[in-house]
């Protein structure tokens, strides 16, 4: 079949009541169906285990998603044995069958888009737009990534290798191995989808441990490349514990590659866990990390302050602040900074926190940790800034809290340095642009970050200046478009990667060379 040119998924509009209407018919389907219990996948088999991980809706404590079945380190060497052997097979499957079984599952799943929102809405607290934008990200990773490996795979025609004479030389790139795959749960599907697909499109064989409060839809999208008829072992499917599964993973010999995305914490412990060769170990494991952020917005005077102060709510407390990409911080040149701060806790307060299959602006946070975590920054944050919003849990029958704003923080201060991943907002106020692009770049991350500014001047010396993986000019710092905006950070943010970009399939693959005699 021929491939269409890559266009991102298009958002569904929830204004219109046709649109909210089969929300609400999904989301009812998916409660139907919740409570059930899901197996492992190693190799051919679906294993069934008595120890399970149970999954909760965070908006609704008692309400259970479901139970997942969970591996431990005698069922995660079955697994590594499965992939192995499927390493070999899967390896010389030609690349245009391998990106055909991704075309089918993008197709599915767009079929099915409200069915898996849904299941998100419920199982990690989104609302009808987040989850939406999580599945439409999805969909584009296994679109853009299904062509890019098809793009490499013709790489000679398009960059061809300098000529000699009497020699054909060609450049291909083949897969590596075995990769473990840990991917976060706060875009359960999207990062889920784009870090296994790019594997084994690729040609690797994976072992996915998906996050322990968000295995059900990361389930659903494994039944999904089953449905497609992808080769068992290709994709092998093992929750369980980071302590016991991921490090026996993460240390293992025939381990090839690790693609994680989540804490910095848990990131740089795999990057040192992996950096030990054991006997029978005849690689260097290659880590691919996204780690965690500091986001910014800048706002001099000069710029359009309206649109600022939405851009950092939406950026500050889209899905809870739960985003990498969450602009936790502001930096706001003094001679408009009461304007700004004032229009932002007037927006922060219009936010309605409830339930979100109800679709409330403001949902849950994932977890009793997370939510005992975030209360403790906030009551540092007291000591720290001037409370503007919020500032308490709030009401609900789960991990609700109040969208906080906290003013005149200083940039050295815990708040305004720690990642929070919570809808705990910080700003500070800088003399002049030069030293709010000073108080941004003063972390130990750099993600994203936005510089709103009408001053061609400033606006150019930002975009050199202004030190992140993701940069946006007068918009807001969440939202990367699969292919528009390749996406991932510097520093602590993690290994430089760019997910949803033209160099990512790289981090997969090893070039070999051929040279023929002619
Ligand atoms: N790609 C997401 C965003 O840009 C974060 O993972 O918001």
């Amino acid at each position: 079949t021929k491939v269409t040119p890559y266009v991102n998924e298009p958002f569904t509009n929830f204004s219109l009541d046709e649109n909210k209407q089969s929300m609400e018919a999904a989301i009812a389907k998916v409660k139907s169906e919740l409570g059930q219990e899901y197996p492992l996948y190693i190799g051919s088999e679906k294993v069934v285990t008595e120890a399970k991980i149970k999954s909760i809706n965070p908006g609704n404590v008692d309400e259970v998603i479901g139970y997942v079945s969970k591996a431990n380190q005698a069922l995660a060497e079955k697994a590594m044995v499965a992939a192995l052997e499927t390493f070999e097979s899967w390896k010389r499957v030609h690349v245009k069958e391998r990106a055909e079984y991704l075309f089918k599952a993008a197709a599915l799943m767009r079929e099915r888009k409200h069915e898996f929102s849904a299941l998100m809405i419920l199982e990690s607290g989104k609302n009808y737009v987040e989850a939406d934008v999580d599945t439409a990200e999805a969909i584009d990773f296994i679109e853009f990534y299904a062509r890019e490996i098809i793009r490499l795979s013709e790489i000679n025609e398009t960059q061809p290798l300098t000529k000699i004479t009497g020699e054909d030389n060609k450049i291909s790139y083949i897969p590596l191995g075995v990769g473990v795959i840990i991917p976060p749960w706060n875009f359960p599907l999207a990062i889920c989808v784009g870090m296994t697909t790019a594997a084994v499109v690729s040609g690797n064989t994976v072992l996915l441990k998906p996050a322990s409060t968000t295995p059900i839809i990361a389930h659903k999208f494994v039944a999904l490349m089953r449905e497609v008829g992808l080769p068992d072992g290709v994709i092998n499917f093992i929750p369980g514990s980071g302590a016991e599964v991921g490090d026996y993973l993460t240390t293992h010999p025939k381990t090839r590659f690790i693609s994680f995305t989540g804490s910095k914490e848990v990131g740089l412990r795999i990057n040192k866990l992996a950096a030990d060769t054991v006997p029978g170990q005849i690689w260097i494991k290659r880590v691919v990390a996204e780690m965690g952020g500091k986001d910014g917005i800048i706002v001099d005077e000069t710029a359009d302050l309206d649109a600022a102060a939405s851009a950092i709510v939406a950026s500050a407390f889209g899905f809870q602040g739960q985003k990498c990409s969450a602009g936790s911080r502001a930096v706001i040149v003094e001679s408009v900074y009461d304007q700004v701060v004032e229009k932002v806790a007037a927006l922060t307060k219009q936010l309605q926190i409830g339930l979100p299959e109800n679709n409330f602006a403001a949902g849950p946070v994932i977890d009793e940790t997370s939510y005992e975590r975030i209360l403790e920054y906030i009551e540092i944050g007291k000591q720290e800034g001037i409370l503007l919003a919020g500032g308490e849990k709030a009401e609900g029958n789960g991990y609700y809290i109040q969208p906080t704003v906290f003013g005149n923080v200083s940039g050295k201060a815990r708040i305004m340095q720690e990642e929070i991943f919570g809808p705990v907002l910080a700003i500070a106020k800088a003399k002049d642009w030069q030293e709010a692009i000073a108080i941004y770049n003063d972390t130990e991350f750099g993600l994203t970050g936005a510089y709103f500014s009408t001053d061609e001047e400033r606006i150019a010396e930002a975009l050199e200046t202004v030190h992140c993986g993701n940069l946006y000019i007068n918009r807001k710092c969440t939202g990367a478009l699969v292919g528009v905006h390749p996406f991932g950070g510097f520093n602590m943010s993690g290994t430089d990667s760019k997910a949803g970009g033209y160099d990512y399939l790289l981090l997969f693959t090893q070039a070999k060379l051929t040279s023929r005699k002619i």
